[in-house]
């Protein structure tokens, strides 16, 4: 799967409005809540690193796994420091060392599309966790997503060099529980009006809470709290992103 090599680029430019600093608070209270002794972090789908660069600043020792080269690359300029962004795929990795908890923030684990990658992912993150180690994540909530429905949406940015028009076209597959979202993505570059138009589609899986309660009972974790990421709120049909809390069993 080829997501997000050539859109990773504009990435940071396409999510410079989401409040990174509030998502990373809310986590750091999240742990200080379930895990308050924890000094080392394992994130998955790092990305570019902007959460990570926010939680090294509270004495953190953050890995952060990520599949495309490319948004590491961009996470190794930042120079964060007791950041260390590795190239891997969330679904089968080893690490020489455990840690006390385990994060995977904005859907990343909705690319996990099929159960057999989902049971990998989720026992592979369970083995490179200390005792009762605390995972969680922020997923697609199907109840939301079917009561909504995903709709086309445009988003508009520009920088001193360019502007970016994004249209996200979804198309839903109701028997996997899966949307593909397909992105076309037209960069302008403001100088000389060239256009360049990128093609992705990213398949993203949503989830019911009896969903992921079995699949941490099928991999030693036990769901120990659900709400909606960063209002806390319970989940309910308006809730498209939900957080789900696992402790190692
Ligand atoms: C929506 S981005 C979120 C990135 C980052 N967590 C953030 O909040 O900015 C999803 C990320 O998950 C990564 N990803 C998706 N599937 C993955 C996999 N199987 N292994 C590693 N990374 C994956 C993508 O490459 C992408 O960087």
């Amino acid at each position: 799967m080829n997501n997000f090599k050539l859109y990773s680029q504009y990435y940071d430019l396409l999510y410079k409005d989401k409040d990174y600093h509030a998502e990373a608070n809310y986590v750091l209270s999240l742990i200080k809540q379930y895990k308050p002794q924890t000094k080392t972090v394992l994130e998955l789908g790092c990305g570019t690193g902007n959460h990570a660069a926010i939680l090294c600043n509270h004495a953190l020792k953050v890995i952060g796994l990520e599949r495309s080269a490319e948004m590491v690359a961009l996470a190794q300029q930042k120079n964060i420091q007791n950041f260390q962004p590795i190239v891997a795929d969330i679904v089968s990795f080893t690490l020489a060392e455990k840690v006390d908890v385990a994060i995977s923030l904005f859907h990343v684990i909705s690319y996990l599309t099929n159960n057999q990658q989902l049971i990998q992912c989720f026992q592979t993150v369970h083995q490179h966790l200390n005792t009762a180690g605390i995972f969680m994540f922020d997923v697609w909530y199907s109840p939301a997503v079917y009561t909504q429905k995903p709709v086309v949406r445009v988003k508009k940015l520009s920088n001193s060099e360019i502007n970016i028009t994004r249209i996200a076209e979804p198309q839903i597959h109701y028997q996997q529980n899966v949307v593909d979202v397909n992105y076309q993505v037209m960069i302008e570059e403001k100088a000389t009006q060239k256009i360049t138009t990128i093609y992705e589609t990213h398949p993203m899986r949503h989830f019911s809470i009896p969903e992921i309660a079995l699949l941490a009972e099928h991999t030693g974790f036990e769901l120990i709290h659900t709400e909606e990421f960063l209002s806390s709120q319970t989940p309910s049909e308006n809730t498209w992103g939900v957080c789900f809390i696992l402790r190692k069993k």
